[in-house]
């Protein structure tokens, strides 16, 4: 659209007026906002645009070098781009922790840990990037149902630990429409532009009891053979959020003649206006069958496939 065309044009023109020769710094999370503020302010300052990618390791399967792929040095764009590989270290600090606010606690501690790190390595920059969009600034001056309910992690929270003089925000104005539109005007690859949304803690809320290396191992697996069958069977594109996660449960199978004792994937998927409330989708059931088979055969210590039609309230969308 012409409107979201002159937004990025003029955008790109106030931003490096405004910030001329300085430095800017932006965490990167491959998701869509902080993808086109990053490429915004690439196109106005180039090389003096840093981005920070943290692999905390609850990504989905392939998504680090997805955003290693667009923002790296083999992507179209010139810009400084740090990709902390800290998964262990996130893996660490989650051992023998089940308690899920805990969980959301240290996964956005130290998110923020080695942000700053890497920060303090760069040394003093001017601005601040964050991908801040009109919803975001409603929702945290009215305090927002999340905020209560449980402790969102975003990138939002980081100014305090992080040396620099001001914080430029190029999308506070925008919808996610607009923000999509803005992003595909600017040739971010649309499997980048156009995703569902994915939340800071990641697959840290998405398994059910203690995060492991290995129960990581089988959501990322599980999620990345349905997003297959949904976007095989046409539904990616009407479906609000759809995802598979893992319970903690585990029980008794057969498979072949053996015995198996293992875990119960649950697989999620709703439509949703503004994320408030929630219904869940009427997948068709040959789609169901296909993807639970393929889950059980592909992924191993898997013997359960559950489809979850709770509605929220009273559930929540993630499966913590
Ligand atoms: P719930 O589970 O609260 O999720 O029904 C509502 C929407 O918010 C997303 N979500 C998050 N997004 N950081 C984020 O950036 C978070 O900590 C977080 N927790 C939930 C969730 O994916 C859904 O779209």
């Amino acid at each position: 659209s012409w409107k979201m065309e002159d937004f990025a044009q003029k955008t790109i023109q106030e931003l490096r007026e405004k910030i001329g020769d300085g430095k800017a710094l932006c965490a990167l999370s491959g998701g869509v906002d902080s993808s086109v503020a990053a490429v915004l302010l690439s196109q106005a300052i180039g090389k003096n645009l840093t981005c920070v990618f943290v692999d905390h390791g609850l990504l989905r399967k392939d998504e680090g070098d997805l955003v290693e792929s667009v923002f790296g040095p083999d992507g179209p764009y010139d810009l400084n781009f740090i990709r902390v590989n800290a998964q262990q270290r996130f893996y660490d600090k989650l051992a023998g922790v089940t308690e899920p606010e805990k969980k959301r606690k240290i996964i956005g501690e130290e998110f923020i840990r080695v942000f700053e790190e890497e920060a303090k390595k760069i040394g003093a920059v001017d601005y601040l990037v964050q991908g801040t969009i009109y919803p975001d600034v409603v929702e945290s001056g009215l305090g927002g149902e999340s905020a209560t309910i449980k402790s969102h992690h975003n990138v939002g929270g980081l100014p305090d630990y992080v040396d620099f003089k001001e914080i430029v925000e190029p999308l506070r104005y925008l919808f996610k429409d607009e923000v999509r539109k803005v992003g595909l005007h600017l040739g971010i690859p649309e499997k980048l532009v156009m995703r569902q949304p994915f939340p800071g803690p990641g697959l840290g809320i998405r398994i059910i009891g203690e995060v492991t290396a290995e129960k990581v191992r089988i959501v990322q697996d599980a999620d990345a053979i349905f997003r297959e069958e949904m976007a095989n069977a046409g539904l990616d594109k009407t479906t609000g959020q759809y995802f598979a996660a893992l319970t903690n449960m585990r029980s008794v199978g057969v498979m072949g003649d053996e015995r198996t004792y293992d875990y119960a994937i649950a697989l999620r998927a709703v439509n949703t206006v503004d994320f408030m409330t929630a219904d869940s989708v009427e997948i068709p059931y040959p789609v169901l069958k296909k993807v639970t088979s393929r889950i059980i055969n592909e992924v191993s210590h898997v013997n359960r496939v559950f489809y979850d039609i709770t509605s929220k309230p009273p559930g929540t969308i993630e499966f913590e």
